[in-house]
């Protein structure tokens, strides 16, 4: 048979430092499994001085998009030469598309963030009173999906209140958005997001239990094999809860469809991630 009768696989890569951990090849194979997708998809380490030549590289070398982690998604803002407006909103780039046309960046992370607490979690943003926790690059990429949503109010919290202070002036023309400080917090939330970085080194951002009831939805944007210490604490006050690993394979969902043009099932693919971190 002729080779070349045969479609190049599209080639697709996720750049970070480190990246070896990252889970993205495995969901986007599954993803082009199941939509009868043909391509490839990669982890490429860059430098951490040279992310730009890392995607000059994956270009020539016939590169279709990529996903961008840590520390390049500023990096990756400021190269694409067109951006959507939820990646401008955000400041930051986690899915870049190469074309004739140049660059594209985009930032799938809110999108992600909402459809798994909406869709995935069946809780619904409108009419919500949401806490999110943090006002770093994590906390900031979210705000604008969850404002689409309409929430009666979005309290945004920070160790460093001047952050917080600075994202609630800056969003408060697309909805209900306000600052406060940790300890001015009262009254029960529907959805508390923990968007710091805390869980990783083990601490709890200071928040009171009474923030939570039976009807709130504690989400941490961490995930791991055991709950973080923010879900335990949540769940100790009686509230549902719910780590990031559907973020991160909706927001996949997100880039597969910007890259291919269709929406892939994410059900199963969160379910066989879920058990293989529990295994
Ligand atoms: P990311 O891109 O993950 O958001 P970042 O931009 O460095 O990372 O932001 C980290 C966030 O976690 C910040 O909101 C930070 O609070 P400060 O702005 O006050 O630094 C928050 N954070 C980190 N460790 C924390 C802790 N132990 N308790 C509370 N907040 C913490």
């Amino acid at each position: 048979m002729n080779p070349s009768s045969f479609p190049a696989a599209d080639r697709y890569a996720v750049i970070g430092h480190p990246v070896a951990h990252s889970k993205s090849p495995d969901i986007h194979a599954a993803f082009a499994r199941q939509t009868g997708q043909i391509l490839t998809y990669e982890k490429l380490l860059a430098p951490l001085d040279d992310f730009a030549g890392s995607v000059r590289a994956l270009i020539a070398a016939g590169g279709r998009g990529a996903n961008v982690t840590v520390p390049f998604k500023l990096d990756a803002f400021a190269l694409a030469t067109t951006l959507s407006d939820r990646a401008r909103a955000a400041g930051a780039v986690n899915t870049l598309r190469f074309d004739a046309a140049g660059v594209f960046g985009d930032n799938t992370d809110g999108a992600g963030l909402v459809t798994d607490i909406v869709v995935n979690a069946g809780v619904a943003l409108r009419g919500s009173r949401i806490l999110l926790l943090g006002a770093g690059g994590a906390a900031r990429g979210v705000i604008l999906p969850l404002l689409s949503g309409q929430p009666a109010q979005l309290v945004i919290a920070n160790r460093s209140s001047d952050k917080a202070i600075a994202l609630a002036a800056q969003f408060a023309p697309h909805g209900a958005i306000v600052a406060q400080d940790f300890a001015a917090l009262d009254g029960q939330f529907d959805i508390v997001i923990n968007a710091t970085a805390a869980s990783l080194a083990d601490a709890l951002p200071p928040i009171a239990g009474s923030l939570f009831g039976a009807h709130t939805l504690a989400y941490d944007m961490m995930y791991g094999a055991q709950p973080t210490i923010f879900l335990r604490f949540a769940v100790q006050h009686g509230a549902r809860v719910r780590d990031g690993l559907g973020m991160l394979v909706e927001q996949a969902a997100e880039s597969f469809l910007l890259w291919r043009g269709v929406r892939p099932e994410t059900a199963a693919v969160l379910a066989g991630l879920r058990a293989a971190l529990a295994s």
